[in-house]
C-alpha cells in the first residue's frame, strides 16, 4: 500500500488574518486564501492548515470560538468556505482546519446557558467550582496569559476555570454530552469535506479530578511569565486524554482509509518527547501526528541536533510517523532564532528530515519577528505581561506579496505593521531572484517530491561534529546525502565510502560543491543535498 499524503506531503499553516485581504478592510480572509491558492501549488507544498475561522469576539484572534460551525464575518462565509475548499481541492490541495476543544469562547450559547444557574442543564458542560475551604480560587492553577486560571462568577457564587483568557472557559470533556457535541462539529465539517484537523492544546483537554494544586516550579523566573511559576502536571496531560483523542481519531478514520482519501488529526502539544508519544495512541490510536516542535528551540549545534533526531527517533512507538515543524503563530520565527543565513540551512533540515513537515506562512520569505510599537500591540498575552518577550503579534504580520501598496496584502491599513523590508522581500520580487530564500523552499519542495528517498526513506546519522551535521536518506536504490554547516565558517566533511561518486542536487549558495579526495568542502553556512549512483 502506498504512504498516505499526509507522510509524504508538506503542510503549510495560513494565519488568515494575515495572508490576504480582499474585501479592503485590512483583515486577510478566505477569499484572499483562494485566491493565493496558486502561489501555493506553485511553491509545492501539499496541505494547508488555516488557524481557525470560525465565529469569534477575537479575544484571542479566533481561539474563542462562540460557533463551531459557521464562519466568522470577518473571514466571509461557508460558501466562501465551501468555495476554497473545492478550488483547493480541484487543485490537488489537502484543506486542514484548525479544531479548539478545549474551550469555549464566553459568548458561545453552551457558556451563557451554563452561566445562567447553577441548575443550568448546561452548568456541567463547563468546570465550575466553589471557592477554596478558606475562599479564594479553588486551586493554584495560573492562566497561560498570567493570573489565576479561575474567574469568580458573582451571579452564582462559584468560579469557572479557564486556562486561558477568562474569555475562553474550559470545557468539560469528561461530560458525555460535550463529546457528543463537539464530535458532531467534527463530522459538520468532514461532512463538507475538510481533510483533518489541527487539534488546538489537546494536550489541556482533561484536568486531574478534584483540581489538586500544581506544584511551584523550582526554577521560575518572572522573565518566564506567569504561567511557569507552577509545574502544570494536575491540569493538564492527564490519562483520561488518550480516550479523547482515539474516539476523535475513530470519527477521522470512518471518513477515509485510503492514501489519499485518509482525513489526519495533528495534536498540538507542549511537552516533553516521551510523554509526547503517547498521544500517538496505545492499544487504540490516537492522532496522527503529535507536533514535534523541538526544531524550534534547539541548541543551534550539529550534536545537540543529532540527538534531538535520534532520541525522537528512538521514542517513537511501532507504526508512529515523525514530524517537524520550525514555527507557528505562537513561537519566534525561525529567521528571528536563527538569523537569515542559518534560516535557509534550517529549511534543508525541515525537508529533508523524516517525517512530515509543517511551514509556517511567510517563513519561505525569510519573515523575521516584526517590532510592534506599544500602541499597536494586539496580542492578549502581550498586552497583559508586556515586555517579558512573549507577544505574539511579531510573528503574524502580513504576508508580503508584491512591492505595491501594502506589499498587495490590502487595500487598506493592515491590521498589523508590515515588516519594515517588504519593499524588497516579497513574493513577487524574490520569485525572480533564484538565490532568494523562496527559490531555495520551491527547489527543496521539488526535490522532496521527486526523490522517494526525502519521503519515505529510512535516516541514518552520518557525521555530527562542530558545525557539520550530515545524514543518509535512503530508499530502495536512491541514497541521499544531506550535509548542513551549520556555522559562519567553512567546513569539510569526510564522504562515507558509498558517497565516493556523487552529484550535487541543490546548494543553499551558489556555485558547484568542492569535493576533494573523498572530502567535501561546505562553504559558510552552506547546506547541499548530493545524490549518489
Ligand atoms: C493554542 C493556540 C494559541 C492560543 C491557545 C489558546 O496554543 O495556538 O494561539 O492562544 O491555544 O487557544
Ligand atoms: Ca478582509
Amino acid at each position: 500500500m502506498s504512504a498516505p499524503w499526509w507522510q509524504t506531503g508538506t503542510i503549510y499553516q495560513v494565519y488568515p488574518r494575515s495572508f490576504q485581504d480582499t474585501n479592503g478592510d485590512g483583515i486577510g480572509d478566505l477569499n484572499g486564501i483562494t485566491q493565493r491558492l496558486d502561489y501555493l501549488v506553485d511553491l509545492g507544498i501539499d496541505a494547508i492548515w488555516i488557524s481557525p475561522i470560525f465565529p469569534s469576539p477575537m479575544s484571542d484572534f479566533g481561539y474563542d470560538v462562540s460557533e463551531y460551525c459557521d464562519v466568522d464575518g470577518r473571514f466571509g462565509t461557508l460558501a466562501d468556505f465551501d468555495a476554497l475548499l473545492a478550488q483547493a481541492h480541484a487543485r490537488g490541495l489537502k484543506v486542514l482546519l484548525d479544531f479548539v476543544p478545549n474551550h469555549t469562547s464566553d459568548r458561545h450559547h453552551w457558556f451563557l446557558e451554563s452561566r445562567a444557574s447553577r441548575s443550568s442543564p448546561k452548568r456541567d458542560w463547563y468546570l465550575w467550582h466553589d471557592p477554596a475551604p478558606g475562599g479564594g480560587p479553588p486551586s493554584n492553577w495560573i492562566s497561560d496569559f498570567g493570573g489565576s486560571a479561575w474567574e469568580w462568577d458573582e451571579a452564582t457564587g462559584q468560579y469557572y476555570y479557564h486556562a486561558f483568557l477568562k474569555e475562553q472557559p474550559d470545557l468539560n470533556w469528561r461530560n458525555p454530552a460535550v463529546q457528543a457535541a463537539m464530535h458532531d462539529v467534527l463530522r459538520f465539517w468532514f461532512d463538507r469535506g475538510v481533510d483533518g484537523f489541527r487539534i488546538d492544546v489537546l494536550w489541556h483537554m482533561v484536568k486531574a479530578a478534584g483540581f489538586p494544586d500544581n506544584p511551584s516550579n523550582p526554577a521560575w523566573q518572572p522573565a518566564m511569565g506567569e504561567m511557569h511559576r507552577v509545574l502544570q502536571v494536575n491540569s493538564t496531560d492527564q490519562p483520561e486524554v488518550h480516550m479523547l483523542a482515539a474516539a476523535m481519531r475513530d470519527i477521522a478514520d470512518s471518513y477515509g482509509a485510503g492514501a489519499q482519501s485518509a482525513r489526519v488529526l495533528i495534536g498540538e502539544i507542549y511537552l516533553p518527547v516521551e510523554r509526547l508519544m503517547h498521544y500517538y495512541g496505545g492499544e487504540r490510536p490516537g492522532v496522527h501526528l503529535p507536533f514535534n516542535f523541538q526544531l524550534i528551540d534547539a541548541p543551534w549545534n550539529a550534536r545537540a541536533l543529532a540527538n534531538l533526531i535520534a532520541e525522537y527517533e528512538a521514542a517513537l512507538p511501532p507504526g508512529g510517523w515523525p514530524n517537524w515543524v520550525l514555527g507557528n503563530h505562537d513561537r519566534p520565527r525561525v529567521a528571528a532564532k536563527r538569523g537569515q543565513a542559518q534560516a535557509r540551512i534550517a529549511a534543508v533540515l525541515l525537508l529533508t528530515l523524516r517525517g512530515t513537515p509543517t511551514l509556517y506562512y511567510g517563513d519561505e520569505l525569510g519573515l523575521s519577528d516584526v517590532a510592534i510599537p506599544p500602541e499597536q500591540v494586539r496580542d492578549p498575552r502581550e498586552l497583559r505581561e508586556p515586555g517579558l518577550g512573549l507577544g505574539r503579534d511579531p510573528v503574524r504580520t502580513p504576508m508580503s506579496w508584491a512591492a505595491s501598496k501594502n506589499a498587495d496584502f490590502s487595500t487598506a491599513r493592515p491590521w498589523l505593521p508590515l515588516h519594515q523590508d517588504w519593499p524588497t522581500r516579497n513574493v513577487e520580487r524574490m520569485a525572480q531572484n533564484p538565490g532568494s530564500i523562496l527559490e531555495l523552499y520551491r527547489q527543496l519542495l521539488a526535490v522532496r517530491r521527486e526523490h522517494p528517498a526525502l519521503t519515505i526513506g529510512s535516516l541514518a546519522m552520518l557525521d555530527a561534529e562542530g558545525d557539520v551535521l550530515a545524514y543518509e536518506r535512503r530508499h530502495e536504490a536512491q541514497r541521499l546525502l544531506v550535509a548542513l554547516n551549520l556555522g559562519a565558517h567553512a567546513q569539510s566533511l569526510a564522504l562515507p565510502g558509498w558517497a565516493g561518486d556523487c552529484r550535487l542536487l541543490l546548494s543553499t549558495t551558489a556555485g558547484p560543491p568542492r569535493i576533494e579526495g573523498g572530502v567535501l568542502l561546505l562553504r559558510p553556512d552552506e547546506g547541499v543535498i548530493l545524490t549518489v549512483g
